[in-house]
């Protein structure tokens, strides 16, 4: 080949490249006509081995010529990388982001109240020296009526409207009492729990639901007296309900206590007010938060424990009913009904 054919040939791939490099916008695009026109089987490199054949005297300027090319290519290859991030760089500083739309919160979730009011009631208790006991909530009829007193027959069993499990092999308990009976099966005294849970019964009305929660108090020891029980619920009543509170037993009948008693506490909604017209006492100034008494010794021998030695109290309170007199909330169900707008409240 003619050293000005060469040349010329060199030039138009030169032309070549710059118009297929205007089409191309990205990098990968661009590295790879690079490669097509500068790699080492590259057509501008295959125009190389031509210089070889040429005069000694005419590869001087034909190897001008080639750094020319090559040069050129390099430089517009830079030359449109550079252009490409710049635009890029553009668009990123060209978009706008509205600062002032509201963010998006999400909003961090919290216990149930009624998980509260068993975890305050629990921790309360707590600094009295009981711990937790539990038991399940499908019982049997032992646990949850005869050892406690309630023969097969009993009328207080009409009180506790049961749902009966497996064809009357099993019932849901109607009261966490049972786990009295199950500790004092399982261990010797002292025994000072409180057991917390759901219980059942068939009874559905603004104040009662057929699922509901209870915490039952148990001390067995030495010694144990009336004014013990009495000053383990007044504690309480302090603490959960306000320091100002009273409380006061009126004589009332549970088949496994002796004496037995209904618990009431100062209403705390018109305490030291005007409670003609309250509606959480409906006037009386008092209200009924639990059952209580002294452990029957029938009890206590049906579970084993030596009723020479010890003695003990026991108590029951509604957890629906705790949390409804100390928040004023009059409808039962709106602790079921997953409302956010009940629920947020506490
Ligand atoms: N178990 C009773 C009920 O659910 C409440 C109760 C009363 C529990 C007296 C007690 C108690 O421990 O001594 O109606």
């Amino acid at each position: 080949m003619a050293t000005d054919a060469l040349i010329n040939k060199l030039n138009s791939l030169g032309e070549e490249f710059a118009e297929a490099l205007a089409a191309l916008s990205s990098e990968q695009d661009i590295r790879e006509i690079q490669a097509r026109f500068l790699g080492k089987k590259g057509r501008v490199s295959a125009l190389m081995g031509e210089m070889g054949k040429m005069a000694p005297d005419d590869r001087r300027t034909i190897g001008a010529a080639f750094n020319k090319v090559k040069d050129g290519i390099a430089g517009s290859v830079e030359a449109k990388l550079s252009e490409l991030v710049a635009r890029a760089d553009a668009a990123d500083l060209a978009r706008t982001i509205d600062v002032s739309l509201p963010g998006r919160t999400r909003s961090a979730g919290h216990a149930h109240l009624l998980s509260q009011v068993r975890e305050e009631a629990v921790a309360i208790f707590g600094e009295l020296g009981f711990e937790v006991a539990e038991g399940p909530q499908i019982e049997t009829d032992f646990n949850n009526f005869e050892a406690l007193g309630f023969a097969k027959d009993h009328p207080a069993r009409d009180e506790q409207d049961t749902f009966f499990v497996d064809e009357g092999r099993f019932l849901l308990r109607t009261h966490t009492s049972p786990v009295q009976v199950r500790t004092m099966l399982s261990e010797k005294p002292p025994i000072k729990i409180v057991a917390p849970g759901a219980v059942y019964r068939r009874d559905d009305d603004p104040t009662h639901s057929p699922m509901f929660g209870q915490i039952e108090g148990l001390l067995i020891d030495e010694q144990v007296r009336f004014s013990d029980l009495k000053g383990v619920l007044l504690h309480f009543v302090k603490r959960y309900f306000g320091e100002e509170l009273d409380i006061r037993f009126r004589p009332s009948f549970f088949p496994f206590v002796e004496p037995g008693a209904e618990v009431d506490m100062q209403c705390s909604f018109c305490a030291g007010g005007d409670s003609s017209s309250c509606r959480v006492c409906k006037g009386t100034t008092w209200v009924e938060i639990a059952g209580a008494g002294m452990v029957d010794p029938v009890v206590l021998e049906n579970c084993k424990i030596d009723t020479e030695r010890y003695t003990g109290f026991a108590f029951g309170m509604g957890l629906e009913r705790m949390a409804m007199l100390r928040h004023g909330v009059s409808d039962i169900k709106n602790f079921y009904e997953c409302d956010m707008r009940f629920l947020t409240q506490f």
